[in-house]
């Protein structure tokens, strides 16, 4: 993988979907990411004497821990707000809570249940709005996903992915940057789990760009013919706690095992965004088995959050 940090920086001043990437954004973050693994020290003063917010209404691991190791490893500070117990406009407005933040840090990293939040922050305040997982996006996820395939495979070109089970925040992601990175996507979910229309729309209009191809499906087994990858996430995300029971049994054919993974050949590796709900979206030994590179892409997480930072921040 090169390294030359030639292309552009990413445009926008905030990360809410991923949209705001161009097809050379999303690849110049991948080689920034890669940089970065390589040579953490370059960017130990990236964010020096800059303090970031993290305001976080859900619970999480890997993105707190990623987030703020990394933020403090380019020479940041973080304060972390966590908002589990009472949703953020609850006591004062989001404009108003973003206007004060701006005043004393640099930078927001938001986790929250609705999207429209991190927009009405991100739209009253002048300081970068990082999404950290919305009920419809996880770009930071994604990033990390493409990253760990092209580490896995040297390339993405001709990749073929797999994503069995519910057309969530992570499918989102997943969409964007495989339109964006001109990756073979092929989504299998119940009909009414589908991926959202206008997530769909934008990858179908970059796509034409990067020849990217993105398939549905609602059979599982079709989709997973010839692939290099397989990903599965929660059937029940953050937030649709509520519909829990009704979803175990909506996706009880989705699961990803043994018999699945049969279906591609025998090197095809196992993704998953993590927390798993091992014996429900995919079975011990699938998720610990060999061919799963879920640590690999949770320890990345971190590199592709410091190319995100590296390039809003300079
Ligand atoms: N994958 C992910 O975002 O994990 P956390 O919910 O633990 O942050
Ligand atoms: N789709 C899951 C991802 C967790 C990292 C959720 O939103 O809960």
């Amino acid at each position: 993988m090169t390294t030359t940090l030639t292309l552009p920086v990413a445009v926008t001043k905030d990360l809410l979907t991923g949209a705001e990437w161009s097809p050379a954004d999303a690849r110049d973050l991948l080689q920034r990411s890669a940089d970065i693994k390589a040579r953490p020290a370059k960017y130990a003063s990236t964010l020096c004497g800059k303090h970031i917010a993290l305001i976080f209404e859900k619970p999480s691991l890997r993105t707190r821990v990623t987030f703020e190791v990394g933020i403090q490893s380019m020479g940041g500070f973080v304060v972390f707000l966590d908002h589990t117990q009472a949703r953020l406009g609850e006591r004062e407005s989001i404009p108003d809570v973003a206007r004060n933040l701006e005043r004393w840090v640099q930078g927001i990293v938001a986790r929250v249940y609705e999207q429209r939040v991190l927009d009405e922050m991100a739209g009253n305040i002048s300081i970068p709005v990082i999404n950290a997982l919305s009920d419809k996006f996880h770009p930071c996820q994604a990033l990390a996903d493409f990253f760990t395939l092209e580490e896995k495979f040297g390339s993405l070109k001709g990749l073929k992915l797999a994503y069995v089970g519910d057309g969530n925040n992570v499918c989102h992601s997943l969409v964007f940057l495989a339109a964006r990175l001109g990756v073979h996507l092929r989504i299998a979910t119940p009909a009414s789990y589908a991926p959202a229309e206008d997530v769909l729309a934008d990858a179908k209009r970059v796509a034409k760009e990067t020849k990217a191809k993105i398939e549905l499906f609602t059979n599982s087994v079709e989709a997973v013919s010839g692939v290099q990858a397989f990903y599965t996430d929660s059937w029940t995300s953050m937030g649709f706690e509520a519909e829990e029971k009704l979803r175990r049994q909506v996706f009880k054919s989705y699961q990803v095992n043994r018999k699945l993974m049969g279906q591609a050949g025998p090197d095809a590796v196992f993704m998953h965004c993590l927390p798993a709900h091992r014996g429900q979206e995919v079975t011990d030994e699938v998720l610990d088995g060999p061919n799963s590179v879920v640590l690999q892409q949770s320890e990345n997480r971190m590199y592709v959050q410091k190319a995100i930072l590296h390039a809003l921040f300079t």
